[in-house]
């Protein structure tokens, strides 16, 4: 890659934070984070030097999914405030040069949406706006069904958060498919005035001034026509006909045409079981800015999925990751994430929240700052926040995590509570959940009220007063990496090469664009590490690091626990 040939965008330039205003700030003390929170730390994140602030859903909601289940796209819960203050927020942003993108999720909605209610009473034009079928004749034995009349679910697809993909509605006299929760029916993007629906309302925030969209598990909205059984020894079954279904393209670029084509946004695609390779497909040229996949999220987990706890594989995560800047360096672009509001603490998972908090914490944002990307921040990541303590499961507010301790406990595999807590602790989405941490004070000042999840207890310790008051705090830390990204274009569009291919524990590379080069060595475990890096010929200067320079050449460097050196050249 040379400066000329650099195709330049500001959301490759962009830093990213994410929002989960439900645990961000709360104003009026009912124990929920609100839009007037957020408008008052707009400061607080320009300090920070953050470009783009990326809001999770905030439409109108029961929230049985936390607000993924949306009853009113066009409106704010009143939870969170109202269209006004939602517009003070969008203007304040702005008047910083900070741009804010909306979550839009629209494989499904809430069964609260006018559409499905009018669907489920068979009303024109809205009949066929979900997925709906009859129930197939009980097998023996099974006991899915809900009676006589319902009969078994239509087919054998399972849900991402249930046993199976399908509710019996009474009312209608049918089931609906639902790929999450029960109260999130999916939309049937099969019917073209859905479609027309959805492009409608994403134009209508489009005008409102917003910089783009996050796109909730959008490689889902194609279904397999029919939609017949899947393979019950798939991982997920029925997934092969509903993860980037066949009319999943054709959708996807009719939207990007008649929507987010036309302005200049920022569009990141959530999508499920997608490679590097099939990647390509969907970003770049005419298609979106980058996507969310999930495939580092997998290099912790057995082949039971999320629940199933392994040691990270750093060589695993060498691979995927090598793979995604490779496959996406000429055309396409990386997101770069290793936190969200459904994963566990990054720290607490990749690194060591306890001795090494601070060192791990530095390390994995040096990590993230330093692959070809755009680095998304997700709330509380500044300072280091870790997972949380989920004594009993009356502290659990998330509904998957909810439904997988009632199935564990109906299983054989485990007898109690306790048996299933370090699961929970360590991979439930609530440790991302838990509030914001402010100062020290009660709440973590996060709400004068109850909060509506508990507060993780080590707010006295890892809060943003603390933080923003110690030179060698986190935080400060991640405002360094955002300056030092600034001042160099190979940190954002440099060639990506891995070096120490095999080393079981130290993550290198180095970057290059035309004759400016960075080399990057993260130390992913808590013993030193020697590493036998390449040396320039014209020698190195060091650009940043979690500890005080060493003075070592990359060559005979020895890294000390959760190290990161980035050396220039
Ligand atoms: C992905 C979202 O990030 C997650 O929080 C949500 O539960 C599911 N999609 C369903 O909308």
């Amino acid at each position: 890659m040379t400066e000329e040939d650099i195709d330049r965008a500001w959301w490759k330039e962009a830093v990213v934070y994410q929002i989960y205003p439900r645990s961000f700030n709360d104003t009026d003390g009912d124990g929920i984070g609100d839009l007037p929170g957020i408008v008052e730390k707009v400061d607080y994140l320009d300090e920070l030097g953050v470009d783009v602030v990326w809001l999770n859903p905030v439409y109108e909601s029961p929230d049985a999914d936390n607000g993924y289940d949306i009853a009113d796209y066009r409106s704010i819960d009143p939870q969170y405030g109202d269209m006004e203050v939602w517009e003070t927020l969008l203007a304040e942003l702005h008047d910083r040069d900070m741009r804010l993108i909306m979550d839009l999720v629209v494989n499904h909605t809430s069964d609260e949406h006018e559409w499905f209610l009018r669907s489920r009473e068979r009303e024109e034009p809205y009949d066929d706006y979900y997925y709906w079928a009859d129930g197939v004749p009980p097998s023996s034995g099974s006991d899915a069904g809900t009676g006589d009349a319902a009969g078994d679910p239509p087919n054998n697809w399972s849900s991402f958060f249930e046993e199976t993909a399908w509710t019996y509605d009474e009312e209608r006299g049918q089931y609906y498919l639902h790929l999450f929760d029960r109260k999130q029916p999916d939309l049937n993007w099969r019917n073209p005035d859905v479609r027309e629906e959805v492009y409608d309302m994403m134009t209508w925030w489009l005008e409102k001034g917003i910089d783009g969209f996050r796109m909730d598990v959008i490689n889902l909205i194609s279904k397999t026509e029919g939609l017949p059984d899947g393979d019950p020894d798939a991982g997920m079954t029925g997934d092969e006909h509903f993860v980037s279904g066949p009319e999943f393209q054709s959708y996807l670029d009719e939207m990007v045409d008649r929507t987010v084509g036309n302005y200049d946004v920022m569009t990141v695609g959530e999508m499920v079981g997608v490679d590097a390779e099939e990647a390509r497909e969907y970003v770049g040229e005419s298609g979106l800015s980058m996507l969310i996949h999930f495939e580092h999220m997998g290099v912790d987990t057995g082949d039971g999925g999320k629940w199933d706890v392994t040691d990270l594989d750093l060589l695993e995560l060498k691979e995927v990751v090598t793979d995604w800047q490779e496959q996406l360096a000429d055309d396409g672009w990386n997101c770069l994430y290793l936190s969200n509001h459904d994963q566990p603490r990054a720290v607490s998972r990749f690194g060591d929240d306890g001795d090494y908090r601070r060192e791990s914490a530095k390390m994995l944002a040096t990590f993230l700052f330093t692959l070809q990307g755009t680095p998304f921040v997700f709330q509380g990541q500044e300072i280091g926040m870790t997972n949380a303590a989920f004594e009993s499961p009356d502290d659990i507010r998330d509904v998957e995590a909810a439904n997988f301790v009632d199935r564990a406990l109906d299983s054989d595999e485990f007898d109690s509570y306790e048996e299933v807590r370090p699961l929970i602790e360590s991979r439930s989405r609530d440790n991302a959940r838990t509030p914001m941490q402010w100062t020290d004070g009660e709440n973590a000042g996060f709400t004068e009220g109850e909060p509506w999840i508990h507060v993780n207890e080590n707010r006295d310790e890892v809060n943003v007063d603390a933080a923003r008051a110690d030179d060698e705090s986190v935080w400060h830390y991640y405002r360094e990496l955002i300056d030092r990204r600034e001042e160099r274009d190979v940190f954002v569009y440099g060639d990506y090469e891995l070096l120490l291919p095999d080393h079981p524990d130290v993550f290198a590379y180095r970057r290059t664009l035309e004759d400016d080069a960075l080399l990057v060595a993260c130390n992913f475990s808590g013993e030193e590490q020697a590493v036998g890096l390449p040396e320039p010929a014209g020698g190195v200067e060091r650009v940043i690091g979690n500890y005080p320079e060493s003075g070592e050449l990359p060559g005979d460097a020895v890294l000390r626990p959760y190290e990161a050196r980035v050396w220039g050249y």
